[in-house]
């Protein structure tokens, strides 16, 4: 018996010394202390000791045993701190790199240039509203004064989601609505998206963004239109501009009018962005319709108002020179990062 327990003491002081990580160690704590191991087994042989040499012998086996695992565990403990300190190691931070470079958004020009018009017009007492982008034909149409048949339907090419249901070819429907839930005076300017049926070029989408201004009060007359009209301009444009009434025609205003300015680009000299012509296209707008107030269930007798509509993109391609239209809706970051307030 003392033989076999001097041997294994040899073999194991032999392994301990090879004991170099963390996984050798674990197979040396399987080897010699496990159920199945030599310990146990020898545990088990001491039944067939003389009994008078048991308790001696015994007690080797279990100093041996002590001893092992004292050892074994020691190796262990040390090998998982070595670990994690070689980790640690790798995973230190170098606090004197640059650090890395965000991308902050930022909001479209766009909306940018939207929310510098609501403003404006907010200065001068409207107050902003929405509605909904797919309307029925009755606010974008009828209630506006396009009869079923009439003609002015085709000036708009539709989209049609369903018979009776569409998507809004102006934001001139908040108009049509403001009026069913509110009484004069009303003073509402409303931005949305409007879209129209159209082949994509540089000058024209199948969505755009307009904002509708809609002002009905007892004795508002064609002054104030114009009024507010210059102080806008002027305002958007950092100067005074001039401006010209075009006489236009929509259905639900009368009269109907085009709003022309100086051609930014030429002072009127005739160029290529205002065509030769001088003047550049800004906004439709008129005096609301006697039909359209009653619709709304205000008697034109007592009320009177002015209303325009104007398209965003259109004044921000004239105020930052840009040629073409396509280029807010291709995301390109290229385009998109030169406009970085707001
Ligand atoms: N809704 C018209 C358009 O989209 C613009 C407009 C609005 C004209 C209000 C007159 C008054 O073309």
């Amino acid at each position: 018996m003392q033989n076999s327990i001097d041997a294994l003491k040899r073999e194991f002081d032999c392994d301990i010394q090879n004991a170099k990580d963390l996984k050798y160690i674990e197979e040396i704590k399987l080897k010699y202390l496990s159920k199945k191991g030599p310990i146990q087994q020898l545990m088990k042989e001491l039944k067939d000791v003389p009994s008078e040499k048991r308790p001696e012998c015994g007690k080797w086996i279990n100093d041996l045993k002590v001893a092992i695992t004292e050892q074994v565990e020691l190796l262990h403990t040390r090998f998982i701190e070595e670990e994690e300190a070689n980790l640690l190691k790798n995973e230190t931070i170098d606090i004197t790199l640059p650090g890395k470079r965000r991308f902050f958004g930022r909001k479209h020009i766009i909306t940018q240039v939207l929310d510098e018009l609501l403003n404006i017009f907010s200065e001068n007492g409207f107050s902003v509203q929405y509605g909904p982008d797919i309307d029925s034909d009755y606010y974008n149409f009828e209630a506006l004064n396009f009869s079923h048949d009439h003609p002015a339907r085709d000036m708009q090419d539709t989209f049609y989601l369903s018979p009776g249901m569409l998507l809004r070819t102006h934001t001139s429907n908040i108009q049509a609505r403001i009026m069913e839930t509110e009484k004069p005076p009303i003073r509402i300017v409303a931005p949305g998206r409007a879209y129209r049926n159209e082949t994509i070029t540089a000058r024209s989408h199948v969505f755009f963004h307009q904002i509708e201004g809609f002002f009905v009060d007892r004795g508002v007359t064609f002054a104030d239109l114009r009024a507010t009209m210059d102080a806008f301009l002027a305002k958007f444009f950092g100067k005074d501009v001039e401006t010209r009434f075009r006489p236009s025609y929509f259905p639900f205003v009368e009269p109907g009018l085009e709003l022309d300015i100086r051609c930014l680009n030429c002072a009127g000299a005739g160029c290529q962005l205002c065509k030769q012509t001088g003047w550049l296209e800004i906004l439709g707008a008129g005096m609301i319709h006697p039909e359209v107030l009653k619709n709304g269930d205000i008697d034109p007798e007592v009320f009177s108002g002015f209303a325009f509509g104007l398209g965003v993109e259109r004044l921000v391609l004239l105020k930052y020179g840009i040629k073409d239209i396509r280029l807010f809706t291709e995301n390109d970051l290229r385009f998109l990062k030169q406009w970085t307030s707001g």
